[in-house]
């Protein structure tokens, strides 16, 4: 059955968190996981829920001049090409939209080439920009257009 993304409570967040390699590997990202926005920006973090626990999430939020800022978006390692990811942008798209959202970003390593094929595969265009992350520090910024 089709799973519809809906927005995270505070206990799928601590259970995201105790299962982060799950989503992550070998990295370790808990840092960038703050409470804060589930709490402040609870209709643009949202967490595919099922009975055996959390398949996927995005956090994001909406930035006053309408860009639909996608902050971490993770499936676990046993839901990896299912489509999830691309459902989850979904749901956070219409979420986005839905607050005068009209583009998407998002942010990657230029490492994360899985995030590159990812994105691209939804229709972003993918940039390499120097010293984003400070100095020497490139990143890959992903932009698009809504709707999705
Ligand atoms: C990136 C990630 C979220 C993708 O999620 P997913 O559920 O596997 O993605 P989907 O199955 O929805 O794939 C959507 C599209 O992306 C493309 N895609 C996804 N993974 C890909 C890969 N490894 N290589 C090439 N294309 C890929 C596919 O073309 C797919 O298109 P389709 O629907 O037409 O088949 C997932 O791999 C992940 O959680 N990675 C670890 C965390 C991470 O790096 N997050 C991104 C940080 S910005």
């Amino acid at each position: 059955m089709e799973i519809h993304p809906a927005p995270a409570q505070v206990a799928d967040f601590h259970q995201v968190l105790a299962d982060h390699p799950r989503y992550w590997g070998d990295r370790d990202l808990r840092s960038l996981h703050l409470l804060a926005m589930v709490q402040e920006f609870g209709p643009t973090c949202l967490v595919a829920r099922a009975e055996d626990g959390i398949r996927g999430y995005v956090f994001g939020f909406v930035t006053p001049d309408g860009t639909g800022y996608v902050h971490l978006i993770a499936t676990r390692d046993d839901y990896r090409g299912t489509g999830l990811g691309r459902r989850l942008y979904a749901a956070f798209a219409e979420a986005a939209a839905g607050q005068g959202a009209r583009r998407l970003k998002a942010i990657t390593a230029i490492t994360n080439t899985r995030s590159i094929e990812f994105h691209r595969g939804l229709g972003f265009d993918a940039e390499f920009v120097d010293d984003y992350d400070g100095p020497g520090r490139t990143m890959t910024v992903f932009r698009r257009d809504l709707p999705l």
